[in-house]
């Protein structure tokens, strides 16, 4: 199978999983990425079965609107009951890597407001140990070199993503040469620099169920 068709396994897989919970009211929110978007196009068919979504980019909210999904603002809504978002990098204990498509604090704030984070991934993107994938910190555009520096004494190797601006108005480091021993510790010890918005890690919430396809079929996975 082509990584485009298991990306459309999984989800279909995650339409599966949510698609007996749906009530009338349900918001569901909403990830950023090829292969969300692949979601997206499936939950068109069961849009008179909810009432809408929490989006985590401008870009699935204009895609969900596209499909007459309604887009609601998260303060308005408070909890959703799902978030499904995809991911770079996944470990067995489903924490993950996010923020290749630069919307990773905006991601991390709904999956904040989830009960339960489906990730959806093909199986190129699990991994032992994270690291392989370019860790992305959104930074507030004045401190960008500060906490580059920064990140250099935690041994990165921190590169401006030039020509990006995110959602936010920010501006995106990628932190290249990093393994990660201890996703949880190393999350909280970047977000500590003044001047993050915040990192790619999604660890101290991570997901709770991992849809991942390959040419055997699409595993659930929850974290171990
Ligand atoms: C967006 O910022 C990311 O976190 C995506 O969720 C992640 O990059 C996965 O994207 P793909 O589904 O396109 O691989």
């Amino acid at each position: 199978m082509t990584q485009d068709e298991l990306k459309d396994a999984v989800a279909a897989a995650a339409i599966d999983e949510i698609e007996p919970w749906l009530e009338r009211d349900t918001i569901l929110g909403i990830g950023t990425g090829s292969t969300a978007n692949r979601f997206i196009d499936r939950l068109a068919r069961l849009r008179d079965d909810f009432k809408g979504a929490v989006a985590s980019s401008e870009a699935s909210a204009e895609r969900l609107r596209g499909h007459g999904i309604e887009v609601f603002e998260l303060n308005s809504v408070g909890t959703v009951p799902y978030y499904i978002d995809g991911a770079d990098e996944v470990n067995a204990h489903l924490h993950m890597i996010k923020g290749g498509g630069a919307a990773l604090t905006r991601e991390k704030i709904v999956a904040a407001c989830a009960d339960r984070f489906i990730c959806i991934a093909d199986a190129s993107k699990r991994v032992e140990r994270l690291g392989d994938f370019p860790l992305p910190v959104e930074v507030i555009p004045m401190a960008r070199s500060y906490v580059a520096r920064e990140l250099v004494k935690l041994g990165a190797d921190p590169v401006y993503r030039e020509g990006v601006v995110t959602d936010n108005g920010n501006q995106i480091l990628d932190c290249y040469e990093f393994m990660i021993d201890d996703p949880v510790a190393m999350e909280a010890r970047i977000n500590a620099i003044v001047g993050v918005v915040t990192n790619g890690l999604f660890a101290a919430r991570g997901a709770d169920v991992l849809l991942l396809g390959s040419d055997a079929g699409v595993e659930r996975l929850t974290s171990a």
